[in-house]
Order: C-alpha cells, then sequence, then structure tokens
C-alpha cells in the first residue's frame, strides 16, 4: 500500500483534534492509491491531434500534427504534456519509462459504430453474395440479421459476454482504445435487454471504454413482419415498450435504428429517433446505407450525433449534413465486404464541410473485421482521403461521433490518456502496410490496455 506524507489538506482537517492525530495521519495507509506518472519517450512521430476539443470540419480534417522530437507526459489518467523529452525528463524525475522504440504513437483509436455482441459468425453469406445473392435478398429469406437474431435469443448473457470480451480483445490489438457496440439482435424487449446487460458486464471486463447503443430497431423481426402492417406495431412496441425499459435500466447512451427502404421508413426512423431523445438518449442514424432515403437529412434535422454508412446518400444529404452538428460516420469495409462498388462520397462531405469520422461497423453480417488500421487503408484507397483525414476521422471526430471530443481522441494536455503504438517510424506507413497488425501496445486512461511488448524502466 502507498504512503505518502500528509497532505496541506489533512493538517487542515486534523487541525483542534491535536498534534497525534495529525502524526498519525501523516504515517496512515494513504486511502487513495499514489498518482502513476508514465513517460513515453523514443517515438519516432507523435501524432497528437491536438486541436479544439470539437468535430474537425472540411479543411480542418487535413492537420493531425505529427510531431517529432516530444515525448508524452502522463499523470495518472490524464495527458500532462506533450513536450521535448529532455523537458519532460527534468519534470518528471519519477516517472516510469515507456519506450516506443522509434514506433509512432497515436491517440487510442476510437471505434464509434459496431455491433460487437453476436453470437455465431455468418460466414456462409458470403458465398451467396459472391453466387449473386444481394444482402437484403438474403434477409428477405429469413437470414442476415434474422439470422444472428435466432442464434442469439439462444444464448444467455454471460455467453454473450463472453464472446464479445474475446472480440473487443481483438479488436484492441489493433489499436482501439474506445468502441462503441450496439445491441440489436435481439428484437424483444428481454432479448435487446439482454444484450445491452452484455455489453454492460464486458465494459468491467476489458480495460477499454465501451459506449453502449440500443439498436431495437435493426430490423423489423419475423413474426412482426407477418403482421403484414409495415412494422408499426413493432415500432409501437419499440416506443412504448423496449424504450422505456432501456432508459429505465440506463443501459444505453445513444439509440440508432436502420433506416432503409425495406427495413425501417424515414417517418418510423423520425419517430423512433424523437421518442430515444425525449428519454435522454443520444441518437445516431444508419442512413443512406444500400439506397438513398432522406437519411442524412433525417439525421441533421433530429440533431443526431452521427449519420453512419452514407454510401447512397443524395446531393440534398451532403449539403444538409455540411450544415449540421451531425458527424458523417464512413464505414467502408461493408461496402468492400459486401462486393458494393459504390463508396460514400467522402470528399464531396469533406469539401462541403462536413465532419467525417470512420469506423469499423464490426458485426457477423456485413463487416467481420476488427482490424481498424484496415478501415483506415480503405479511407485512403477507396475513400480518397489523404493519411491526416483518415487519422483525425479515427480519433478526434470519432470521439465526436460518440460525444466525447472534449475529452478523448487528442494526444494534448486534460485529454484522456488513451494512446497507440504502432510499429512504424512514419504515420503514412500505418495505412500502407494494409491488414497487417502493426500495433505493439494501447494504454487507456493511462493503464495497459493491450500488452506493449516494448520494455519498460
Ligand atoms: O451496419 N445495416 C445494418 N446493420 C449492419 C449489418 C448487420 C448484419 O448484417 O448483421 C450494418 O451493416
Ligand atoms: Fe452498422
Amino acid at each position: 500500500m502507498p504512503w505518502r506524507v500528509a497532505s496541506a489538506a489533512d493538517v487542515v482537517a486534523s487541525s483542534g483534534c491535536g498534534g497525534l492525530r495529525e502524526r498519525l495521519q501523516t504515517l496512515s495507509p494513504d486511502p487513495t492509491p499514489a498518482v502513476s506518472e508514465l513517460l513515453f519517450i523514443n517515438a519516432s512521430q507523435v501524432v497528437t491531434c491536438a486541436g479544439p476539443g470539437r468535430a474537425r470540419r472540411g479543411v480542418e480534417m487535413a492537420d493531425a500534427q505529427v510531431r517529432r522530437d516530444v515525448a508524452v507526459a502522463v499523470i495518472g489518467e490524464t495527458i500532462a504534456a506533450v513536450a521535448p523529452p529532455d523537458e519532460l525528463e527534468r519534470a518528471h524525475p519519477a516517472a516510469q519509462r515507456i519506450d516506443c522504440g522509434g514506433g509512432v504513437l497515436t491517440p487510442g483509436l476510437v471505434d464509434s459504430h459496431t455491433h460487437a455482441v453476436f453470437g455465431r459468425p455468418r460466414f456462409e453469406e458470403q458465398e451467396l453474395r459472391a453466387a449473386g445473392v444481394a444482402y437484403m435478398e438474403i434477409a428477405r429469406g429469413g437470414g442476415g440479421i434474422h439470422s444472428s437474431v435466432r442464434d442469439v435469443r439462444a444464448r444467455d448473457v454471460g455467453e454473450l459476454a463472453a464472446l464479445a470480451e474475446l472480440r473487443l480483445r481483438r479488436l484492441a490489438s489493433y489499436g482501439t482504445t474506445t468502441v462503441e457496440v450496439k445491441s440489436g439482435y435481439g428484437l424483444t424487449v428481454d432479448d435487446e435487454l439482454k444484450l445491452l446487460r452484455a455489453i454492460s458486464l464486458v465494459s468491467e471486463r476489458v480495460p477499454m471504454r465501451v459506449v453502449p447503443t440500443w439498436l431495437g430497431a435493426h430490423e423489423i423481426p419475423v413474426d412482426f413482419r407477418e403482421r403484414g402492417d409495415g412494422g408499426a406495431s413493432y415500432v409501437k412496441l419499440l416506443v412504448h415498450e423496449m424504450l422505456p425499459a432501456v432508459a429505465a435500466g440506463r443501459l444505453a447512451r445513444f439509440a440508432d435504428v436502420f433506416c432503409e427502404p425495406g427495413v425501417f421508413t424515414t417517418a418510423q426512423a423520425r419517430e423512433i429517433l424523437l421518442a430515444s431523445k425525449r428519454a435522454g438518449l443520444g441518437l445516431k442514424l444508419h442512413a443512406d446505407e444500400l439506397e438513398p432515403s432522406g437519411g442524412a437529412e433525417l439525421a441533421a434535422e433530429v440533431a443526431a450525433a452521427s449519420a453512419d454508412h452514407l454510401a447512397a446518400i443524395s446531393e440534398a444529404g451532403v449539403n444538409a449534413l455540411a450544415s449540421s452538428q451531425t458527424v458523417a460516420t464512413l464505414l467502408p469495409g461493408t461496402m468492400l465486404f459486401l462486393g458494393r462498388p459504390r463508396q460514400a462520397p467522402a470528399r464531396a462531405l469533406i469539401a462541403a464541410g462536413s465532419a467525417v469520422a470512420l469506423a469499423s461497423d464490426f458485426n457477423p453480417g456485413t463487416s467481420p473485421t476488427v482490424n481498424f488500421p484496415l478501415i483506415l487503408t480503405l479511407g485512403v484507397s477507396q475513400l480518397h482521403m489523404s493519411v491526416a483525414e483518415t487519422i483525425i476521422a479515427a480519433t478526434v471526430n470519432g470521439a465526436a461521433a460518440l460525444g466525447m471530443a472534449d475529452r478523448v481522441g487528442q494526444i494534448a494536455p486534460g485529454f484522456s490518456a488513451d494512446l497507440a503504438l504502432f510499429d512504424c517510424e512514419d504515420i503514412r506507413e500505418l495505412p500502407y502496410w494494409y491488414g497487417d497488425r502493426r500495433c505493439r501496445g494501447t494504454w487507456v486512461r493511462g493503464e495497459t490496455c493491450h500488452p506493449s511488448s516494448v520494455p519498460i524502466s
């Protein structure tokens, strides 16, 4: 147990109670452990992304603040300073040194869109799509999301949490330190609560920062589809039964809807989102993923934190997002894996002044990858973004899509000490060595998250 000399506050607190108490306090074990200090040294580059603690829009995304010859000091859970190494060595003589071995240090990656709690993988659908069966056609036949729903309903919360834990640890091993996780494979009150509880359980077991999202509106369940009312009775269940239960249990920070022709209409999505907002949840939207349906415009209208996918966004949608605070979250891995030729118009969104984030969409149907740096590769090669833009999209703007850009996503004083160390000399190598796992270690709130093999002295 750490010991410390009594602070001025202790002395003040004990004054009037005699010197003995004061002396005892001086020697008694400290109930709060000593604050740890870390010094990250010998990074070839520190990509700080430092700047305003909010989403970066348009041209602001072009500068990721690549620094050479600096070290990073962490006190407790927080970044204390980014400065020349000798200066920080002098200021923090007792700090534990973490030798970055010439690697690149970045803010921990923020994956703001995943469906990481699911049961079995759906690899059989990949060959079906290769043979020409479309994603929505598979769903109409009872596969796709419906297949994951049947599987999840048969599993208990412990099993789902155990599976999710393995998957989140794999995400962390590629550099992700903050991860949003959606429910959405339950589609009954009990099964959606079960998924959200699994997310809550796993968030206590992994060092990552986990943000839970309620996606009860992921599909219209088969039994409700059979009613032939276009999903009206399921929307009623969502708004009047499921949402109140989720809100009462404080199980989600955001609500999301799969707004897509054949799933939820924009009118239904609006109703669910507005009810969710009244219940105190932040909003997200699967918008214009496969066909344009005014999803981006709706996300802007309801002031959603993010509109996600956008591969089929209209020009009006681009303009609506550009004149809103809603982050455009692009998921290029999904379009790649589905074999669809059209990607979201990242350049048009950035040129119009939007804030663009990148995320993995990790899920068993359309994007079974845990490799966030691979998404950066796709950001460059498929979305025509610069490396700096992809880094801002995966840090500051991912954090903005989760409402935490004021404290997460930057290596800057006062920000959470969430860091990722990559085995590269230049940040441009990160998307270049595509598919490779270059991450040596991650830290969340100053604690090791993913093992680092670098020497620590
Ligand atoms: O973001 N499009 C809706 N949801 C997921 C896919 C989920 C699944 O197929 O299991 C997505 O692509
Ligand atoms: Fe998704």
